[in-house]
Formats: C-alpha cells, sequence, structure tokens
C-alpha cells in the first residue's frame, strides 16, 4: 500500500481519483490547490503524487518544480485537462516522471501508470541506498589508510591549502584584466551560499557553491583585455569571444581536484532554465542545480552593482526583473531561494576571507 496525494481543484475528481486508489489498497491524501498540495506533501510525505495543471491558488507547474527540487525520488504525475503538448513538454522538463490527459476514462492506465512509478521509485532508493553504502565504506578505508600510513591526511591539508592558495591567484589574474567587476565573484559566491542554506544543501554542496561562484567567470583570464572593457557594444565575433569564457574556465580548472562539481557548476551558469543558454543549450533539470543557483546569483549581482555603461538597479527592481524571469531565464525553485536569502542575509559575511586567508 503507497499513501497517495491527489491535488485537484475540483472535488468531484479528487473523489472519484481517490475512491479507485482507495479501491486498489492505497492511502489517499487530498488538495485543492498547488499549494495546499505542497504544504501536505511537506507534512505527510507521501510516496506518489498526482496533480492537475490549471488550478488557483498554486498551480502543476509549481508543484513538480518544487517536488523536484525537494524530493527528485517521488514520482509526480501531472493530470491535465488542456492536454497540450506544450504543457506535456514544459511538466517533463520540470521533472514530471508522466503526464496523463483528463477525462480519465480508462482507469486501469492510471493504475499501471501510479503501479509503474511506485516501482520505479522503489529502484531509485535502492540504487542510492546501495551507492551510499558503497560511499561510507570507502571513506573507512580511506581513514583506515590514513591511520596506517599517517600520510593521505596530511597530503589532503596541503592539498587544500594549495587550491585556496590557487584560487586566490587566479582571482587577482582576472581583477588584473577586468577591474571593472572587482569584487563581483565574492558577491555572487555569497549570495549562492546563502540560497544553498535556505534551500537545505548540505555543507559540501555549500563549499561547490562558494568555490564555483568565485571561479565562475575565471575564462575571461582568455577573452581580450580590449573586449572586456570595451564601453560599447560588441560585435558579433566579439560576443562570442565573451561567450567562450565558459569553455575557457573549463580548459584553466580542469586538472584542479575539487572535491564537488565546480568545473560542471562553472561551465553551466549561463545555461537557462529554458534551454536558450550557452555553451550546451540543456534545460531545466538537466541544469546542474548548483550551476541554476549560480545562474540567479550571478545576474542578480550584476543587475544590482554599477557598470561603467550604466547604474545599478535598486534591489527591489533587480529582485523583480528576477521574478519576471522565473521558469524562463531561471530555476523558479531558485528564484524563490534568493527572494528568501536576501530576505535572511548577514551582513558581516565575507566568503573571500577564505581564499584570501589561505592564499596569504
Ligand atoms: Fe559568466
Amino acid at each position: 500500500m503507497a499513501k497517495i496525494l491527489c491535488i485537484d481543484d475540483e472535488p468531484f475528481i479528487r473523489l472519484a481519483t481517490g475512491d479507485w486508489l482507495c479501491d486498489l489498497g492505497h492511502e489517499v491524501l487530498e488538495a485543492a490547490s498547488g499549494a495546499d498540495g505542497i504544504a501536505i506533501f511537506r507534512e505527510h510525505k507521501p510516496d506518489l503524487v498526482l496533480t492537475d495543471l490549471r488550478m488557483p491558488g498554486g498551480d502543476g507547474f509549481l508543484v513538480v518544480a518544487h517536488l523536484a527540487e525537494e524530493a527528485p525520488d517521488t514520482p509526480v504525475v501531472i493530470i491535465s485537462g488542456t492536454g497540450t503538448v506544450d504543457e506535456a513538454v514544459k511538466s517533463l522538463r520540470l521533472g514530471a516522471w508522466d503526464y496523463l490527459t483528463k477525462p480519465l476514462t480508462d482507469m486501469n492506465l492510471l493504475a499501471a501508470t501510479v503501479e509503474r512509478l511506485l516501482a520505479k521509485a522503489g529502484e531509485r532508493r535502492q540504487n542510492k541506498a546501495h551507492l551510499q553504502s558503497l560511499t561510507e565504506k570507502n571513506k573507512a578505508l580511506e581513514l583506515q589508510l590514513a591511520h596506517w600510513t599517517g600520510r593521505p591526511q596530511k597530503t589532503t591539508a596541503k592539498l587544500s591549502d594549495l587550491l585556496k592558495m590557487g584560487i586566490g591567484s587566479l582571482l587577482r589574474a582576472l581583477a588584473e584584466k577586468d577591474p571593472a567587476t572587482a569584487g563581483h565573484n565574492e558577491r555572487v559566491a555569497a549570495i549562492a551560499v546563502d540560497m544553498g542554506r535556505v534551500m537545505g544543501l548540505d555543507a559540501e554542496a555549500q563549499d561547490t557553491l562558494l568555490i564555483a561562484g568565485l571561479l565562475h567567470d575565471i575564462g575571461k583570464i582568455g577573452v581580450p583585455r580590449e573586449v572586456l572593457n570595451k564601453p560599447g557594444p560588441l560585435t558579433l565575433e566579439e560576443f562570442e569571444q565573451v561567450r567562450s569564457h565558459v569553455v575557457c574556465a573549463e580548459r584553466i580548472l580542469k586538472d584542479i581536484p575539487f572535491h564537488g562539481p565546480v568545473l560542471q557548476a562553472v561551465l553551466q551558469h549561463h545555461e537557462r532554465f529554458d534551454g536558450t543558454g550557452y555553451p550546451q543549450r540543456i534545460f531545466g533539470a538537466d541544469i546542474l542545480l548548483e550551476a541554476r543557483i549560480l545562474a540567479v546569483a550571478d545576474v542578480y549581482e550584476a543587475l544590482a552593482s554599477d557598470r561603467p555603461y550604466r547604474r545599478a538597479l535598486s534591489p527591489a527592481e533587480a529582485a523583480a526583473h528576477m521574478a519576471e524571469q522565473a521558469g524562463r531565464h531561471f530555476c523558479p525553485v531558485c528564484v524563490n531561494a534568493l527572494t528568501c536569502a536576501l530576505a535572511r542575509r548577514s551582513a558581516d559575511r565575507n566568503p573571500a576571507a577564505i581564499v584570501q586567508k589561505g592564499a596569504s
């Protein structure tokens, strides 16, 4: 028996679907809007979610986007009365596991979908548990090795110090070449880490956000100085040179032994949620979460800062732009995290201190 949450603003649909699922032996929870559904999900942690698309008070896209981040192993099925291809594609891109159309004339199709996705979720949980077990065994072996030889721990400490010094040096080289954006990387890193905290990411992921935030534009070292500092509009060729900074960063950073997916986050920080970014034009959840966070922190910080060619937007104006682009340029969950992080930020944090300390 599974616990299934049914979200639909039409009571009759909830009743009919719920009765059918109860007859199959499942426990059914109900919600009349996306927002209520998310709240009930957080409290009761159901095994599977069925959600309508068009509802007042938070639609099915909102449900899918939230659960794709909060509970990626929980299947979410959209059951839509409109049933357009665009909606189906958007749902799947956001993280829905399946898409059905109303009216549900064949309830056996629903039953088969539910059973198939519950089995798939079970397999995924088993694989994760297996991977976790292997990771823990690996860590235990590393500790045992360190105990026997005393060497790996010392080597790791040295590597960590060298890494911090290397990052400091790279940032100073970038500041020499692109003085107009001095401090941008440190502020992006700070915002990204705050967003990660709001989203409940663990310490390792926050470290990735910090380092990737500091290094996200390091590839601009490979872009001609006159292009970076050009006051007027760029030619097409110059624009391509600027865009090349992400692949240049990959060449610069590829041999550094980062603990987390720093390299991927840097490489993907100009990808857009709707798939119109660069360099790979990937979209939605295919973009690394840390890269989606960086994209939001990067653009917000740039908008809220003065540039030689324009004045800074006010924080409220910059935040409004970010909200307007949620679901298009930016991941909507990350934009929500930015809003929360800005409200919570403390003024005394200084992520650059880690680099400066290591480099001194
Ligand atoms: Fe960039």
